[in-house]
Order: C-alpha cells, then sequence, then structure tokens
C-alpha cells in the first residue's frame, strides 16, 4: 500500500487538514482495479510470493532485526497485520497528531493490551477517578491479581491530588503509568495533562524506564483534545464512540510514538486484540464525517443544556461550557479542550426514583449505555455503567443515584428539548 503520491500531506506549502485526509490518505486504487474506496481485505492470511519474503516479513514482524532503510512491514496474517487496520491506523495518527496508531477489537481491549505492554508485577498505575466502569474493573479488581498496584486520586482534588498520588506511589514500588480518563465519565472532571507529564519526567518507572503518560480521549476525541500535543505518551480511545459513530461497532485504538507503541503491538499479536478488517473498514467509512458528526452534535449539546441548566425540576448540569471564571478546571479546559464535546451529565432534582421516572418518559433520546452516535442516548451511570464502583465510592466521585448521562446526537436539538422538557415536566 505504500506509494508516496497516497501518503502526501501537503499540497505544494500547504499542510492539508485531517478532515480532507480522510477521504483517501494511505490508499492506492490502482493496486485494487481503481476502485475508489478500498475493499475490505476479509481475509486471514496473505501469500507470500518467496520463502525469502515470508522469512524476512516474520523477522520484521518479531522484532528479529532492524528495520532497513525505506523497508515496509509486508503483510503476513491479519492478526499481525491487514491493510484495512494499516490505512486506519495511518489515519487515526493523522487526527491524534501521532507518529502511529493501533487498532483494537474495543476500547478495552485497546485499554488493556496498552496496560499489560507497560505494566510489570510489583509495578503501580497512578490513575484519575472516575474512569469508565470496565477500566476502573480492570485496574482496581483484575490487574491487582497479577501484582500490579492502582493508587487513583479525584480528578476534582486538581494537580494537588494527583501531585500526592504520585508521592504515595513512588513509596510502593515502581510506576508502570500515569493513566488518566479526561474529561472523565461521567462527571466531566477534567486533568492537567501536562502536569501529569511533569510529574512523570523526573521518576524511574520498571526497569529505570519513566512511567508512561496515557490518556484516555473517548469523550472528547480528537476533534477536541490532542492530548499527545500536550505532552501524553500515549492516547486511547474507544473507536465505538464518535469515531464509529452511528452506534454500530465495537472497537479501540491507540496511539503514540512507533516506540511507545512497539510493545503494545507485540502484545496486541499475542493476545489477539486487534480489530477485525471489516470493522477497520466501517471505520474508515466514519472517519470521513467525524467533524461534520462531531460539530453538529457539540452545537445540539449547547443549546440543550442551556436547556436544563434553567430548568426546576434539574439540580446540576456539568457542562463543560458552562464552567464559571473561578472554577479550579476553568484554566485546564482553556489551555488543553478545544470544545465541550456533546457528552454531558445533569442531576434531577431528588433521587434514583425521579431520575428513573424521567429516564422512563423519554421517547427521542433512547434509553441506553454508549456514548458517540448519531442518535442522542440517556443512561443512569449510578446503576450501569459505574455500578461496579462500590456506592460510597461512587459518592466521592460525584456518582450520584439522581446522576443521568446524555450522549446528544444529531437530531434537530429542538426536537431534544421537547423530548426532555416533557418528561422533565411530570
Ligand atoms: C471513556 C471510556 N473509555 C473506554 C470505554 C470502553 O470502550 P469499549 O466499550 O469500546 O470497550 C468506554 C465505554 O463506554 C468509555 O466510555
Amino acid at each position: 500500500m505504500a506509494n508516496q503520491k497516497w501518503h502526501r500531506k501537503l499540497l505544494g506549502n500547504r499542510t492539508l487538514s485531517p478532515e480532507t485526509l480522510m477521504m483517501g490518505y494511505g490508499y492506492d486504487p490502482f493496486l485494487s482495479e481503481r476502485s475508489l474506496k478500498p475493499p475490505v481485505f476479509q481475509t486471514s492470511t496473505f501469500v507470500f510470493r518467496t520463502a525469502q519474503d515470508g522469512k524476512e516479513f516474520f523477522e520484521l514482524a518479531y522484532g528479529l532485526r532492524q528495520k532497513r532503510p525505506n523497508e515496509e512491514p509486508g503483510l503476513i496474517y491479519s492478526r499481525i497485520n491487514n491493510p484495512d487496520l494499516e490505512m486506519l491506523e495511518d489515519r487515526l495518527a493523522i487526527w491524534d497528531e501521532a507518529e502511529a496508531n493501533l487498532t483494537f477489537a474495543s476500547g478495552m481491549a485497546a485499554i488493556s493490551t496498552t496496560l499489560w505492554a507497560y505494566a510489570r508485577p510489583g509495578s503501580v498505575i497512578v490513575h484519575s477517578g472516575p474512569v469508565y466502569g470496565g477500566t476502573d474493573f480492570l485496574l482496581t479488581k483484575i490487574l491487582p491479581q497479577f501484582g500490579v498496584t492502582p493508587v487513583g486520586f479525584p480528578a476534582e482534588g486538581g494537580a494537588s491530588a494527583m501531585e500526592e498520588a504520585v508521592g504515595k506511589a513512588r513509596e510502593m514500588g515502581p510506576i508502570a503509568a500515569l493513566y488518566l480518563e479526561t474529561p472523565a465519565n461521567p462527571t466531566n472532571g477534567l486533568v492537567d495533562i501536562g502536569r501529569a507529564r511533569q510529574l512523570a519526567d523526573p521518576v524511574p518507572g520498571p526497569g529505570g524506564r519513566r512511567p508512561v503518560v496515557i490518556v484516555d480521549n473517548t469523550m472528547f476525541g480528537p476533534l477536541y483534545q490532542t492530548p499527545i500535543a500536550l505532552g501524553a505518551d500515549l492516547v486511547v480511545t474507544s473507536l465505538t464512540k464518535y469515531i464509529g459513530g452511528h452506534s454500530d461497532l465495537i472497537a479501540g485504538g491507540c496511539s503514540g510514538t512507533t516506540a511507545a507503541l512497539d510493545p503494545i503491538r507485540g502484545m496486541r499479536t499475542i493476545l489477539g486484540t486487534m480489530c477485525d478488517p471489516h470493522t477497520g473498514w466501517l471505520l474508515m467509512r466514519s472517519l470521513e464525517t467525524l467533524k461534520l458528526r462531531m460539530t453538529a452534535a457539540a452545537e445540539g449539546a449547547r443549546k440543550v443544556a442551556e436547556f436544563l441548566a434553567g430548568h426546576p425540576a434539574v439540580a446540576s448540569v456539568l457542562y463543560l461550557g458552562f464552567l464559571p471564571n473561578d472554577h479550579p478546571d476553568r484554566k485546564i479546559f482553556e489551555s488543553q479542550c478545544k470544545g465541550a464535546g456533546s457528552t454531558f451529565s445533569f442531576e434531577v432534582k431528588g433521587g434514583e426514583k425521579e431520575a428513573f421516572a424521567f429516564l422512563d418518559r423519554l421517547e427521542v433520546f433512547k434509553l441506553a449505555v454508549s456514548l458517540g452516535g448519531t442518535e442522542s442516548l440517556a443512561s443512569h451511570p449510578a446503576s450501569m455503567t459505574h455500578s461496579d464502583i462500590p456506592a460510597d465510592e461512587q459518592l466521592r466521585l460525584g456518582i450520584t443515584p439522581a446522576l443521568i448521562r446524555l450522549s446528544v446526537g444529531i437530531e434537530n436539538p429542538d426536537d431534544l428539548v421537547a423530548d426532555l422538557d416533557k418528561a422533565l415536566r411530570h
């Protein structure tokens, strides 16, 4: 697939925008019967021209020797590489402003494979909270079974809470990673990525390597936040959400430098957590409309948030566009984020009973977990996505029984407001 012409990011002196490059970057139609769109390379394995080719491809894939100048990795087997995934990964790296990207079978596959690649028995992972329920389970229930200890800090605690957690973790063992979810799901709490990198820089991790800074960018996607430009080493994303964007696939991605991705690539090959070719193809289709979808959803979300903020049955609205000037997250929001996104939570007045009554009355919003699709969804984090977290810890993290998470889609925002108004009125 490697042909310079199809990998150009410049038009003369002009750097082409990601949304322009999504229409064809990395794909040579003349290698595929001149088909405008890439085919789905629905194959498990690839034919070698010669046995020597096979030997050389494996040497490179298994890291048995260094890459020669201009040598491209040869296609071997779809657990190792596949043309659809290679094109998709090139395009995701463009959005994430990264050197490279790897795609996975789910967001959790991306997160777990990344952490397996860097954690070692006896090491510590410092993480923000709340994090997505599945990530929380991995950090607090699964990794400790392998001798990896999590040290959490609340996103709302600001830089001092993160500093304290790093200090505490240093006493406990080598720090393998600083894992941040910012904005946090479902509270939209923010963590300062640049500060995390400053804290990680002088700390020796396992094997003398400093801890890697990993950011889960699922809630904002690359349109509203580019963590690598802010100091992160690796950015993990559930592609199931905004990138897929149509609630019809499950996938994940991890971007970073080629060197930082190397151990993750090896781990993915052996765990078999890669994305499949058809899903990869669907994701390339989705990337063509990513900016349009996310921009429309963000505009709708602002209207919805404005309506909720003025409603007497609503206790609070955790929408980042409304952060008061004196809020500690305001400075981070302004320096780190390019928009407020379209997933946010709010609290109804009352508790679980009132929240459930509201959810059951919605008609245009569908009562479902997940986010980032073209359609609007509403869910109850305390009893659904974050129900694994003990009740007292939920409260400490701001996940109250009255909290409802909305993912605003691209419907007419006035229809969404009418739906919320009807459900809140009773
Ligand atoms: C912030 C965040 N990270 C990770 C995940 C996991 O992604 P997936 O469901 O694709 O495994 C989710 C899923 O909801 C999420 O919201």
